[in-house]
């Protein structure tokens, strides 16, 4: 019966089939080890010359790296090993004799690995990565579905910006002008919830920025939930319970795969509940109390600002001096309006702030989510719509959201390779989806 090498526990003293890559073969006088993987694990087998035909022991000898075999065997339980369980071959079938493979078992350098990403996917450290951010977007829309949210999908291809105008890839779109690649589903989600209630957008989402951190690409995932009737308040107490369910399911789910990327769950099994909140302002202290200041960009390098203003964004130093002293995700709460985007409902008790909302995850790995409550009312929109220099014409529809039934609304986007870094506890954002688009990099 053909098997999957996860389930091979199940088969005991049991002649199974594996369909799978050869990884790896050691032999020692006579007796080969090859290691098969197929995928869901790699399983290593054993074969005894003096027990399989003269055809089977030849046929392994010329097997090389990533040739497909299929092989039969009987499941034994490792002498040594518990829970470990081997294939005593008895049968191969070669499918492919694989050519000269270029990665090989020792290190490579990361540009090396990115130019063959369609095979270096195939290595257990990549293979436990794409398993977690499968679990990661499976927890995501499990806990929506339960909590009676709609999966609303917003388009790609927009006419007009959402978050600012200055990262914004354009296309020619037949006779009707420019079309934009979405930065966002969020505005098109206001419309969904105001038609349904609680709607959430999952897709691809584009940013014409050349940052070059780790934490940046040019196309990324965006889970993004919006809600009629929720106040600020509400979107964050909706954060933390969003937040808890997925990396609490993702951990318990996913024990093997985090055992081999090393990542110390201990740290995640604190991820319940309610969480720090801070404002900016608080925030703003914090940083001050740390003597931590912002750096600018001058012609000769650097300049360091103390104490660091009130009104700047936050960037990676910042964030990590502001999540070092917790152990959850940190949320951050009424920022500078001037720093945030056009559609976030001003504070009614401070006109210079918005009701945005930040998270920053724990152990440095920045910001995974950002959202607010939403400016509903249509004179206030309007102005700031004109003070974003946006074209007042395309964004009519929008203000229509207003203009008929208009209700406090709130909702916020989760970057899934930004969570899918944080669990993974990964040093950089390209190993967190199959294929990574940045700056300098659209192949393969
Ligand atoms: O903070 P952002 O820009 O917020 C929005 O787009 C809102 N419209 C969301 C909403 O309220 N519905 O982006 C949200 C999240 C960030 O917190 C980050 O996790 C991720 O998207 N993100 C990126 N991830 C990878 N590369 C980039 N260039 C990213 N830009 C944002
Ligand atoms: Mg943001």
């Amino acid at each position: 019966m053909w098997i999957y090498t996860d389930k091979i526990s199940e088969y005991e003293n049991k002649e199974v089939i594996i369909k799978g890559w050869l990884y790896n073969i050691r032999a020692s006088g006579k007796l080969l080890f090859p290691e098969i993987r197929d995928g869901y694990g790699i399983v290593q087998g054993v074969v005894s010359k003096s027990d399989v035909s003269e055809r089977v022991w030849d046929d392994f000898l010329k097997l090389t790296q990533e040739s497909s075999v299929i092989v039969k065997g009987i499941v034994k339980k490792h002498p040594k090993k518990t829970d470990v369980y081997e294939l005593q071959i008895n049968d191969i079938t070669i499918v492919n004799i694989a050519e000269p493979y270029p990665i090989t078992l020792k290190e490579h350098g990361v540009e090396f690995l990115m130019d063959r990403r369609h095979l270096w996917l195939r290595s257990p450290r990549q293979v436990a990565i794409m398993r977690v951010r499968h679990e990661i977007i499976q927890s995501i829309r499990d806990y929506m579905y339960q909590n009676d949210f709609v999966l609303f999908d917003a388009p790609i291809f927009t006419p007009n910006a959402c978050e600012g105008t200055s990262t914004l890839f354009s296309t020619d779109y037949f006779d009707l002008g420019k079309a934009y690649l979405s930065q966002s589903g969020q505005l098109y989600a206001e419309a969904g919830a105001m038609a349904l209630g609680k709607v959430y957008t999952l897709g691809p989402t584009f940013r014409a920025e050349y940052s070059m951190t780790r934490r940046h690409m040019t196309e990324f995932w965006m889970m993004e939930p919006e809600m009629a009737y929720y106040d600020l308040n509400d979107n964050m107490d909706l954060i933390e319970d969003f937040l808890e369910y997925v990396v609490q399911r993702v951990i318990k789910n996913r024990k093997k795969e985090l055992e081999i990327l090393k990542r110390d769950t201990t740290k995640l099994e604190k991820v319940h509940k309610p969480f720090p909140r801070i404002t900016y302002t608080e925030a703003v202290e914090i940083l001050r109390k740390k003597d931590i200041p912002l750096y600018r960009k001058t012609q000769n390098g650097e300049e360091e600002i103390r104490p660091f203003p009130w009104g700047e964004d936050f960037g990676a130093p910042h964030e990590e001096a502001l999540v070092e002293d917790f152990e959850k995700p940190v949320i951050i709460h009424r920022w500078p309006s001037a720093a945030k985007a056009f559609y976030m409902k001003r504070d009614p008790e401070n006109p210079d702030l918005v009701l945005g909302v930040d998270v920053l995850a724990p152990e440095g790995f920045g910001e995974i989510i950002g959202g607010s409550q939403r400016e509903d009312n249509i004179n206030l929109l309007i102005e700031r719509i004109k003070e974003h220099n946006l074209p007042m014409e395309e964004f009519q529809w929008y203000i229509d959201l207003r203009r008929y039934g208009s209700v406090p609304h709130s909702g916020f986007g989760l970057g899934i390779e930004r969570m899918v870094c944080w669990i993974c506890n990964l040093e950089h954002i390209r190993e967190a989806i199959p294929f990574p688009r940045r700056p300098n990099r659209i192949r393969p």
